[in-house]
């Protein structure tokens, strides 16, 4: 991998979501996806235009989240994720979420897909399946919410069938390995303006633990993706999505396809509001390597990793790495999950 780059490229993908289920012709399918496979190499992030995601439904998701911010505190923590159980949904504040141990600069809402309790894997006490916790106020967020984790899950299908062609897979590889039910997990955070003199970032240096990130960012600015020992901005481009890969795919990908470490910082005197999807393998996928058609194999980058562990070294279930991590950034909260 090339481990400087200036900027995050940006990748028309109408290709692989138009025309019905297959996407638009073969040849311009493997155009995008050959885009895609050299954006994955070189930096893990890409900007993705002509997603097909409905402009409406998403200023709908952007103004009815203000709204839900802007409710007291007090009205905010009645839907608090220590509330949600084994689920792992809800409201967290300021401060309640950790990264590298830090406290985040950001409140935010997690979602998932919905389960009723009577679901056999609710029933049967999984954890991170569930119900979510909807506000009462406004009503109309929670329909919004399964409206848009609806479409960025079609969406995360059509771009992880790009990425199976780009490493020369058949377009049904993650399909038939893990994300015919993937994982999907979805949040919503608002940064609030920087406290004078604080050094906290809105969200510290990570990766993602999944396979692709789907992120929707308001006009704010302040997400930043590492470039070799540097950060270069992802600034906002409107009408796009960021996407980025997460340790799932470096791992699948045997690390020719890094999940490269980003963090936010609220540049603005106002609230920043972000989006991120998370597009996840099966909760019980055992996730490994590929045999790839082109025999490659990256370097074991453990050393200069953001958190000195090896995502190609674990052993289990995506879902025993999920909650490793959730242990991690949320210590007060593990005891109700497990
Ligand atoms: C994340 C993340 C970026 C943002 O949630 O993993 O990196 O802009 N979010 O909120
Ligand atoms: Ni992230």
């Amino acid at each position: 991998m090339a481990d400087d780059y200036s900027y995050v490229p940006v990748i028309d993908v109408g290709p692989l979501v138009d025309a019905g289920p297959l996407g638009g012709a073969v040849g311009d399918r493997e155009r995008v996806a050959a885009q895609i496979d050299g954006a994955c190499r070189q930096s893990g992030f890409f900007y993705v235009v002509g997603h097909g995601v409905d402009a409406g439904l998403q200023e709908r998701l952007q103004t009815l989240s203000r709204e839900f911010f802007r409710r007291p505190s007090e009205e905010k923590q009645r839907i608090a994720m220590s509330r949600g159980g084994r689920a792992w949904r809800g409201y967290f504040r300021v401060g309640d979420e950790l990264t590298s141990g830090k406290p985040d600069q950001k409140e935010g809402l997690y979602f998932g897909q919905e389960r009723a309790t009577d679901d056999p894997l609710v029933a049967a006490g999984t954890p991170l399946h569930g119900p979510n916790q909807f506000p009462e106020n406004p009503a109309a967020l929670g329909e919004v919410v399964l409206e848009y984790m609806a479409a960025l899950t079609e969406l995360g299908k059509r771009l992880m069938a790009g990425i199976a062609l780009g490493l020369g897979l058949s377009e049904t590889y993650f399909d038939e390995h893990g994300t015919r039910d993937p994982l999907a997990l979805f949040r919503i955070f608002n940064y609030p303006p920087p406290s004078p003199g604080s050094d906290l970032w809105g969200v510290g240096e990570h990766t993602d633990y999944g396979l692709l990130t789907i992120l929707l960012q308001d006009d704010t600015g302040g997400l930043e993706v590492k470039s070799g020992s540097s950060w270069i901005a992802a600034p906002p481009i409107p009408g796009s999505f960021v996407c980025n890969i997460g340790d799932m795919l470096d791992r699948m990908t045997g690390g020719i396809y890094r999940s490269t470490p980003h963090r936010v910082r609220n540049p603005a005197p106002r609230d920043r509001l972000s989006f991120p999807f998370f597009f996840d393998p099966n909760f019980f996928a055992r996730v490994g390597p590929i045999d790839l058609p082109s025999g490659e194999r990256a370097p074991d980058d453990r050393a200069r990793r953001w958190d000195k562990t090896s995502v190609h070294a674990f052993s289990g279930t995506y879902g025993d790495y999920l909650l490793g991590k959730v242990g991690k950034v949320f210590p007060q909260l593990i005891a109700k999950v497990l």
